[in-house]
This record gives structure tokens, sequence and C-alpha cells, in this order.
């Protein structure tokens, strides 16, 4: 398949080259775990085989109500990954406790979750391949599965930390919010973390925007569900929201991962400065990263969040004839852009849990 696999005589420049063709190799390999990893991940093959006693194919086809063909050779790819392990005696399969606690919901953080973007994004190559050549962007239309895996993502960068780690970073807000404050959270996605929320804070009153028309109708439809009446889902194109957004409206607004997407970021921030009461609080969550790529080579996700920018980010804001921030723009011009939009005290946190993002606390006075 790979010329650069050839053993033997192949000409080998330099230590460096062999150093890097190592890399390279070992980076095919990691891809190809990664599109088996978000398989696993939505046949629901790990919840499956976590606590289980070893099985063999069938028996975890059977369990898993697949097919046995696809299981087997699923798990073929899994052992060579190193992530399941197989008795060669008794052809049985097991998944070790310690990757489970890594590849299942039961307790912590479900990496699986996050392979499903190498396919999501895979799946708009040929459209992002245009753009290179043409210029423009690809919709949110492509991307079928985005609201879903995106939802999935910040349930688990958001909701675990949102009532004793993000809220809390400005002082008072846990107060105010039992008290009773009124809520935007802009660019809300399916509204996760406004429907959590709205659950835990009765007294307060909770609003989310955001473009998309299925991620609102998913948001309105678990509303109905749960019978909250203190939550409100609108869909609602933010670009023009510095001229359209009511005025001094609410006491908190929020955006997780809501910024560097947008096609005018600059007009959003400042429509949140404008809907702020005096008093009021911006906590934006945004895509840790320096403004500089020279800097970005520490990061500890930087090629993944670049790859992550082109094929969506930075793409989806470009299709609707936006800036094109990406999701790389960085701490620095994050804090400009806060700054420009009118908010003079802007402090910046990072949270244990989360590798991937700051946190900044954005007031007017
Ligand atoms: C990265 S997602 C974050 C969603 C959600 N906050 C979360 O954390 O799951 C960015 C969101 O921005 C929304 N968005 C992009 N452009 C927008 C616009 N012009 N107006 C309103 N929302 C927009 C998208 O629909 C998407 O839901």
């Amino acid at each position: 398949m790979c010329q650069a696999l050839a053993p033997a005589d192949t000409h080998r420049p330099d230590a460096e080259t062999d150093a890097f063709e190592a890399r390279l190799v070992n980076a095919l390999n990691e891809g190809g775990l990664m599109l088996l990893m978000s398989i696993g991940y939505r046949t629901g093959l790990y919840e499956r085989l976590a606590g289980q006693p070893p099985l063999t194919d069938v028996e975890i086809a059977e369990r898993a109500g697949l097919d046995a063909r696809y299981v087997r050779e699923w798990l073929g790819g899994m052992v060579a990954g190193g992530v399941i392990e197989l008795d060669p005696a008794t052809r049985r399969y097991r998944l070790p406790s310690a990757h489970a606690a890594l590849l299942t919901d039961a307790d912590g953080p479900n990496l699986a979750v996050y392979a499903q973007f190498f396919a999501l994004l895979g799946a708009v190559e040929d459209d992002v391949v245009r753009c290179f050549r043409e210029g423009g962007g690809v919709p949110y239309s492509r991307y079928p599965r985005f609201h879903e895996v995106m939802a999935a993502d910040s349930a688990q960068t958001v909701l675990p930390a949102l009532f004793d780690a993000i809220l809390p970073l400005a002082p008072e807000l846990p107060a105010r919010l039992e008290q009773g404050i009124d809520v935007l959270d802009c660019a809300c996605g399916r509204g996760r973390a406004l429907l959590a929320m709205a659950e835990r804070y009765p007294a307060s009153r909770f609003t989310g925007y955001d473009l998309s028309t299925e991620a609102i109708a998913w948001a309105q439809a678990r509303v109905a569900e749960s019978g909250l009446a203190n939550v409100r889902f609108a869909t609602r194109d933010l670009s023009d929201f510095d001229a359209s957004a009511e005025p001094a409206a609410f006491d908190l607004v929020t955006t997780f991962d809501g910024i560097h997407d947008q096609a005018r970021p600059l007009a959003l921030v400042r429509g949140i400065r404008r809907s702020l009461r005096p008093g009021g609080v911006y906590l934006a969550q945004d895509i840790h990263a320096s403004s500089h790529h020279h800097l970005d080579r520490e990061h500890p996700l930087g090629t993944l969040l670049y790859a992550v920018s082109v094929s969506h980010c930075m793409t989806v804001s470009l299709a609707q004839g936006g800036e094109g921030l990406g999701t790389m723009w960085g701490r620095e011009r994050a804090q400009a852009l806060f700054a420009e939009a009118g908010f003079t005290t802007v402090s910046v946190h990072q949270l244990e849990h989360d590798i991937q993002n700051d946190y900044f606390v954005c007031r007017a006075e």
C-alpha cells in the first residue's frame, strides 16, 4: 500500500528521515484506530465488552446485535491496536478494565466520543479540497451528524464541571443563579448546558439561541419531555447580534465553543455586551491555543484542532460569508476581540479537567 513501508534496500537519507518515517507509520496506524474506535463507540461494542469475561467473536456479536463478520474484523483491528486482548488458545476477547475506563460512559470522560470527528470530517474532504482550489466554505448542511457529535463532546468538557468549576469562575454566579437571574447561551447547539442549568436553578430563566434548526428542535424536544418551564430555545442567526440584541436583558451570557466559528464573531460579542445588564457577566469557553503557529508546536492537541479547523470550524464560517477565524485563533486574539467589543476586564482560566479550552470571564465595569 505504502511505498515508504518497503523494507530492506530502501534509500535512507538520514536518521531524521528514519525517525520521521517511523512517526508517520505510527500516525497511519493510529488514524486507522480512530476510524475503528468511532465504529466501536457508535455500535455500542465497548459498552457491551466492558466488565465482561472473555467472549468469542460470535458471542460478542450476538450480545451487541451486530453482524458477526464485521465484529470479527473490528476485533482484529482492536487486537492489532492493543485495545482489546485475545487469548489465542480459547479465541476469546477481553476489554481490559483500564481501557474500558476511557472508552465507555460509566466513569469519567469517554475518549471514543472524540474518535467520531475523524469520520465526520473525512466525509467532507471532497468539499474541502474544492475550497482549497476555489475558496469559499463548506456549509453546516454537509455535516449531518455534527450537532450530535458536538453535543457528546461538550457533554464531556462542559457538563461534569459546569457547577463546581465553570460557573464559580465568576464567584458571585452560583448564589445569583439560586436567587433568580436571566441567562442567555449564544450558539447553544443542542443546549445541554442550558438544560442542566435550568434544572439546577429553577428560580432563574434561561434562553438559548443557535443557527441550527436541527439542534434547536432537539433542545425543544428535551424541554417538552422534561416539563422545564424556565428555559426556551429559538433558532436565530447571531451574525447581526450587535444590532439586534435586546439591550440590558440578561445578567449572564455564556458561549461554549461558540465564537470562533461564527460568521461575525465581533458582532456577536458586541451584541452580548449590549444584552448584559449593569453588573452582568459574560462567560466564554473557547479553544485553548496561542495565536502563533510556532507556539502551537507545544499544544497537546494542536494538529488535531487544526484538522478540525480546516475541515469544520474555519470552513463553516467562510461558508456563511464569514471571517473564518478558525479553531486555533488563540487566546491573544480572543482577548483583543472581547476588549474591542467593550469588555474592560477579561480574566483567562484553564481548568484541570479540560486541556482543550480556555475559560474567559468578561465584565464591562
Ligand atoms: C462548536 S458548536 C458549539 C455548540 C454548543 N455551544 C456546544 O458546546 O455543544 C458552534 C455552534 O455555533 C452555531 N453557529 C454557527 N454560526 C452561527 C450563527 N451565525 N448564528 C448562530 N449560531 C451559529 C452552530 O450552529 C453551532 O451549534
